[in-house]
């Protein structure tokens, strides 16, 4: 499904993962490579397939791309229906024309739209996202399933202070409280 055009010509596509053609694949594993050198070994996940993503072409050639995984967590004593943001990445010689700022405000519209209360991302670098509304957790004590090459490994608890960051969608603040992701950390 066609979403955004841009004057350029550009468009942002959302995809089902289910219904990616092989040769889209092959384009995202391209671009992930040149994105995030030596880290996804040729798949196109890291961990865990997501749900849906959101890719960026200019003609046939695959610019950029964000995934998204929608699930609930949990924070303190409450519940939280999130929407995930994943692997967010513009292909190098396209970067600061502002792709990366679309694909929030594309992922946030899909947010609101399935009623997600909270987006969450994981980033070592917080520049763009506190320029798009989100803010660090603090404190982040957070629990996940631990996952490596692929096989599960138990439950881990970390201090994700300074990497997890959220966006509220309708106002409401973030639960005070450690956060069990209920999955795998995306
Ligand atoms: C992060 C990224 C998607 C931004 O895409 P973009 O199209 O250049 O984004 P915009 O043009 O809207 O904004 C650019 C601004 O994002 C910020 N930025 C750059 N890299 C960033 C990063 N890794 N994390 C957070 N913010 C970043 C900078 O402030 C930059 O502006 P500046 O260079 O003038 O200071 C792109 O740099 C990229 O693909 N990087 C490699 C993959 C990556 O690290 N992804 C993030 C995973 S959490």
């Amino acid at each position: 499904m066609e979403l955004t055009q841009f004057s350029g010509g550009q468009r942002i596509e959302r995809v089902l993962e289910g219904e990616l053609s092989e040769a889209r694949e092959r384009s995202i594993m391209l671009l992930l490579e040149d994105c995030f050198p030596d880290t996804f070994s040729g798949r196109i996940y890291f961990q865990q397939i997501p749900h849906v993503r959101f890719l960026l072409f200019d003609g046939d050639l695959l610019l950029g791309q964000v995934a998204v995984d929608f699930r609930v967590i949990r924070v303190g004593k409450e519940v939280v229906r999130i929407l995930g943001v994943i692997d967010l990445c513009v292909r190098s010689e396209v970067r600061r024309r502002g792709y990366g700022t679309v694909f929030l405000h594309v992922v946030a519209e899909q947010a609101r739209a399935w009623r997600a209360q909270h987006l969450v991302l994981f980033a070592d670098r917080s520049e763009l996202y506190l320029r798009n509304g989100y803010a660090a957790i603090n404190p982040a004590e957070v629990k996940w399933l631990a996952i490596e090459e692929r096989q599960s490994y138990g439950l881990i608890e970390g201090d994700m202070t300074g990497t997890l960051f959220a966006k509220s969608l309708f106002f409401e603040p973030w639960p005070e409280g450690s956060i069990d992701m209920l999955g795998y950390l995306f």
